[in-house]
């Protein structure tokens, strides 16, 4: 038995490949340093869902559908914004989604991804008191989420910078949120139910909620002198540092290095936040071989995702939504293939609990 299931195969699949040994993650045929160089968000979106290979009117069709998805999703935003905008953040996106109906004619894989971004812009400028900004069609969704939020257009590397973040989180094998919404999509409960599944499981800290930390972990730290002092009281406190260490990779995460490139087009070379950053991981990582020899720790993909996404100007508490934002495209693709097996995913327990006392025959 293996209670975190690891090295468990569940099922096969045509969209992702972790391999941890090597630290490589294949999308679709290509490593996600490709993807991340060769294709827009919406691309990547199409090739997960029907494996295209070639660019064409798909991907125009595919822009338009999403823009009138967005559209959708910004008329049922004030059915639920009262209540949602007093949430945290990722409540108030589950929130939102769970408003969507399953009878709503859009089709819902568009509706769903449309509605992520329109959601939570919709939530941030409620949370300031701002008006809500209606979707722009013509727009893909990085750009458009990012002017629904800010209220016009932002410098274009950063409207890049965050099509890139969403193509590298895109898909990752058979990760917590994933296999939630595979076993709910195998129950025949619907896209919409299976993506809510996911998105809770999202949530939490082991999963998609590390980049936040990620920061607070970098604020604390606050100068070099206290780097060393700082690792060592936590390590020996048995904390986990945050944006360190996976379940798979046994090598450094190849996202990370796709996000560190991406944040540091954004800065300038002598900019203080990334190369504070770059010495503290330095330093974590020589502690974690020494605090863990047997278990490779390396540095995952929340902790370049924690910079790149403040240097695009986001808050910490958006960031587990805004991975959701991206992650959805892949959630939606694995409840395609999942639901093409037509198979309930019904695992076994082992019972170690007390047995019925043998009763006397009467
Ligand atoms: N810092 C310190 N120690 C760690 C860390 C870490 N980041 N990660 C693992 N360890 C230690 C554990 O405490 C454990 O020690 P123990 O054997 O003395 O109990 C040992 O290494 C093995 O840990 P496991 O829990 O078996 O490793 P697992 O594969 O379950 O953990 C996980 C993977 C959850 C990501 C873990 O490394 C962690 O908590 N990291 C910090 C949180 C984080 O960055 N999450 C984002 C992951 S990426 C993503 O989801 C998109």
């Amino acid at each position: 038995m293996k209670t975190g299931l690891d090295n468990i195969v569940v099922t096969q699949t045509m969209l992702s490949e972790v391999d941890g040994e090597k630290g490589r993650l294949i999308i679709r045929g290509f490593s996600v340093e490709t993807l991340a160089e060769i294709d827009t968000f919406e691309e990547v979106a199409i090739r997960l869902w029907q494996g295209f290979t070639e660019k064409d009117d798909t991907v125009k069709f595919l822009a338009f559908e999403l823009g009138k998805a967005r559209l959708r999703a910004f008329e049922l935003l004030p059915s639920f914004l009262d209540i949602a905008s007093k949430l945290p953040f990722i409540e108030g996106l589950r929130l939102g989604l769970a408003s969507l109906s399953d009878k709503d004619e859009m089709p819902h894989h568009y509706l769903l991804t449309g509605a992520i971004p329109v959601f939570l812009a919709g939530l941030i400028r409620s949370k300031k008191g701002l008006e809500l900004i209606k979707p722009d069609t013509s727009l893909g969704q990085a750009a458009d989420f990012l002017r629904m939020v800010n209220g016009i257009r932002v410098d274009k590397a950063l409207e890049q910078a965050l099509d890139k973040y969403l193509i590298t989180i895109s898909d990752h094998g058979m990760n917590a949120s994933t296999f939630t919404a595979r076993c709910i999509a195998s129950t025949g409960a619907g896209l919409i139910s299976a993506v809510i599944g996911a998105i809770s499981a999202l949530k939490g800290p082991l999963h998609g909620g590390a980049p936040g930390p990620v920061l607070d972990m970098l604020d604390e730290i606050a100068t070099e002198d206290k780097i060393e002092s700082w690792i060592t009281q936590h390590l020996s406190s048995g904390n986990r540092l945050m944006g360190f260490g996976h379940r798979i990779y046994q090598v450094r995460d190849p996202r990370a290095d796709v996000l560190k490139r991406a944040v540091s087009t954004l800065r300038s070379t002598g900019n203080k936040r990334l190369i504070f950053a770059e010495k503290v991981e330095t330093a974590i990582l020589t502690a974690l071989a020494k605090h863990k020899p047997d278990r490779p720790l390396h540095t995952n993909v929340e902790f370049y995702t924690a910079l790149l996404l403040e240097a695009i100007g986001l808050e910490r508490d958006l960031f587990t939504p805004i991975f959701a934002m991206g992650r959805v495209i892949g959630w939606i693709a694995h409840v395609f293939e999942q639901e093409k097996t037509g198979r309930l995913i019904r695992p076994q327990s082992e019972y170690i609990g007390p047995r019925p006392i043998a009763q006397h025959a009467v």
